[in-house]
């Protein structure tokens, strides 16, 4: 996960990194009151998850709180590429005299992290690690040893830091770390890191990515979530621990294991070539030893998609044989009805592996009317397709 400018630098606070007061504002007349409490020239920033916030007219100087409102009326709702402003951060402007990089990163092609910095920060990093690599200074850092001030100490000799700020960038990149292991990121960024003329050195901007694989261990973490910006169905899948993806198609997908749901997608784009560009409406993976609830819990959210106009159930029988597979199948379709929601979609069954005679049979005895099997992946792809086209034109007629 990444997060916002706001959150980065609330979590930089807490670890003791020195960043401006300001406060996110979601309207012009509270960017107004933040600047009026700030008490001094501030700037108004959009919070969108993409870099070059600055370049797009969405970091803006603000004298006056009406000036911040002003600034803030111009930047809420401004679409920075693809990202439309719905909140600013309102902070408290630095006379900044020099700008700076640092970074930690995981680098997993090394089982390592890496340390960057540079003293030619406030720009695009990418540029510069493009057209003047000297400037940038690459320190590896042993994922086991992590930084400790001897490590800070090299990492800002390698950028060239002042002598006069050396202390303070070496408690920085400290406190950085820490954010790093005591947070589980993969990703501190600060640029830029200043100097202001009063001589404090200070972040500016922050950009942090969380592992969500260690979310289990930061109950804190869960606030940082933007639900606003989250697909609803997706949150309620994540609800119900199912790994889902929301995609843009119209065949509903349930399978069991990721490879196998992956070339299911792939089948299904490629059927639907045939009827006039049908594709998949989600990546939904069960799991390999998925329960008659959670197939019922998966089929729950896949035909509760609006965009879903057939669903396809692609199931190899391991752990979990193809009989308890299609008994999963019977008892969601009869939970649903039991319900109140009786299943309205087509769905198409293709069972194969541990027990399919048994799972088929199953399901044909269960006859019903919107409950088909189809033999193969390929057949089963290209009628999946066809019921949702025939659908499509359907209401569309
Ligand atoms: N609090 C502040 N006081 C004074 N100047 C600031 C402040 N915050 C940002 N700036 C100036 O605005 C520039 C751009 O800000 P920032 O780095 O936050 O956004 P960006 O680089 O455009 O966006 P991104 O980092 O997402 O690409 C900074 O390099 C700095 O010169
Ligand atoms: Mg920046």
């Amino acid at each position: 996960m990444d997060l916002y400018e706001y959150q980065a630098k609330h979590l930089f606070d807490s670890h003791g990194i020195p960043v401006t007061p300001g406060e996110v504002c979601t309207t012009p007349g509270a960017a107004h009151e933040a600047a009026r409490k700030i008490g001094a020239a501030v700037v108004v920033k959009a919070q969108v998850k993409t870099g070059g916030r600055g370049k797009a007219g969405g970091v803006k100087l603000a004298a006056t709180p009406q000036e911040a409102q002003d600034r803030a009326e111009d930047i809420l709702g401004l679409d920075i590429s693809g990202h439309v402003v719905r909140r600013v951060l309102v902070t408290q402007a630095t006379d900044i005299a020099e700008e700076y990089y640092v970074s930690f990163l995981l680098d997993r092609a090394n089982r390592a992290f890496l340390a960057m910095a540079s003293v030619e920060g406030g720009v695009d990093i990418e540029e510069v690690a493009a057209t003047r690599p000297e400037a940038l200074a690459l320190v590896r850092i042993d994922a086991i040893d992590g930084v400790d001030a001897e490590v800070a100490g090299r990492i800002v000799e390698a950028a060239g830091f002042p002598a006069n700020i050396r202390d303070q960038v070496v408690a920085i990149l400290l406190n950085l770390w820490t954010v790093m292991v005591a947070e589980d990121a993969t990703l501190v960024e600060v640029n830029p890191l200043v100097l202001s003329t009063d001589g404090t050195v200070l972040a500016l901007d922050g950009k942090v990515t969380l592992d969500d694989n260690a979310n289990y261990r930061h109950a804190s973490h869960a606030d940082l979530v933007d639900r606003d910006a989250t697909d609803p169905i997706e949150l309620r899948a994540q609800a119900l621990d199912l790994n889902y993806v929301k995609l843009e198609g119209e065949v509903g997908i349930v399978g069991n294991g990721a490879g196998l749901v992956m070339s299911t997608l792939d089948v299904v784009a490629y059927a639907g070539e045939a009827f006039g560009g049908v594709r998949p409406a989600n990546f939904l993976d069960i799991g390999g030893g998925a329960s008659a609830e959670v197939m019922s819990n998966g089929l729950d959210i896949v035909l509760n998609d609006p965009e879903v106009l057939a669903v396809f159930v692609n199931v190899f029988g391991g752990i979990t044989a193809c009989d308890a597979v299609a008994n999963g199948i019977v008892q969601a379709v009869d939970m649903l009805a039991a319900r109140g929601e009786p299943i309205t979609k087509p769905i198409v069954c293709r069972i194969d592996g541990n027990n399919a005679p048994e799972g088929r049979r199953i399901l044909t005895d269960f006859g019903h009317p919107l409950v088909e099997m189809v033999e193969t992946m390929d057949e089963a792809a290209r009628r999946v397709a066809e019921l949702a086209a025939e659908r499509r034109a359907g209401s569309a007629s």
